[in-house]
């Protein structure tokens, strides 16, 4: 989207700040992408600064709960309480961190804004989420059409990389994390987070049957327990 936010009505308009505006105020009004610098200029990893060098991962999950985030992607489930289902034993697995940016509901661009525009807040956001969840890898599966936020999400994973805040040892903390970008071929389905899964392990996107136990957040699409 290279439109500027001025053109899009008066609420864009309106002065945007942390607090009116928490996933916005630091959107440019040229609507061009902000890179490192300025989103750093903008209190921009501050945030996962401080998870990795001053909270333990519970203490994160935590939080997350207090705060009552939910779920965006229809299902409104509590970003927390799905964290709290990551089994406690990590001998039992190995963990990733997926991130859903199918976004194929039609007219639906609140993900699309913030990837072309926002990269690095995606990208900082998977990497607390990562360390909260001693996850060691993480997928943006991003809808194929999405070729700007494709370039641009790459951009700032590389920009991340060269500074330190993504790859080994973030921060000098100890912790390990690589993102990719996969894009999906274009189906509705792989919104589904079954489907997804399946899809982004190379097979068919298909929905599991019925409600998988343990949930997909601990054990994938369709493994047994
Ligand atoms: C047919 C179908 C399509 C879906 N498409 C999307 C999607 O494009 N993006 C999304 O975030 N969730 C989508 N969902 C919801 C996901 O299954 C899942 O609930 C969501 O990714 C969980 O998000 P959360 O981890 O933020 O709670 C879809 C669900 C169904 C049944």
């Amino acid at each position: 989207m290279t439109r500027a936010l001025a053109s899009l009505g008066p609420a864009n308009r309106a002065a945007r700040h942390e607090e009116t505006h928490p996933l916005t105020w630091r959107l440019r009004d040229d609507g061009q992408p902000v890179w490192l610098e300025e989103y750093q200029q903008k209190n921009g990893y501050a945030a996962a600064r401080k998870a990795l060098a001053e909270m333990a991962q519970a203490d994160i999950v935590q939080q997350v709960k207090e705060s009552g985030l939910k779920g965006r992607g229809g299902a409104g489930f509590p970003t927390g309480v799905k964290w709290g289902l990551m089994p406690a034993d990590e001998s039992l697995n190995i963990r990733y961190l997926l991130c859903n940016a199918d976004e194929m509901e039609p007219n639906t661009w609140k993900d699309r804004l913030l990837m072309e525009q926002l990269p690095h807040l995606l990208v900082e956001g998977m990497l607390i989420s990562a360390r909260a969840l001693k996850a060691y890898r993480g997928y943006i599966f991003l809808r194929g059409e999405y070729v700007d936020a494709a370039r641009n999400l790459n951009r700032a994973i590389e920009e991340a990389k060269a500074a330190g805040l993504l790859g080994k040892n973030i921060l000098g903390s100890g912790f390990d994390f690589e993102l990719f970008v996969h894009t999906g071929a274009g189906r509705y389905i792989c919104g589904e987070e079954t489907a997804l899964i399946n899809s982004l392990e190379g097979r068919r996107a298909t929905r599991a049957p019925s409600r998988p136990s343990p949930p997909p957040s601990a054990s994938g699409a369709s493994r047994p327990a």
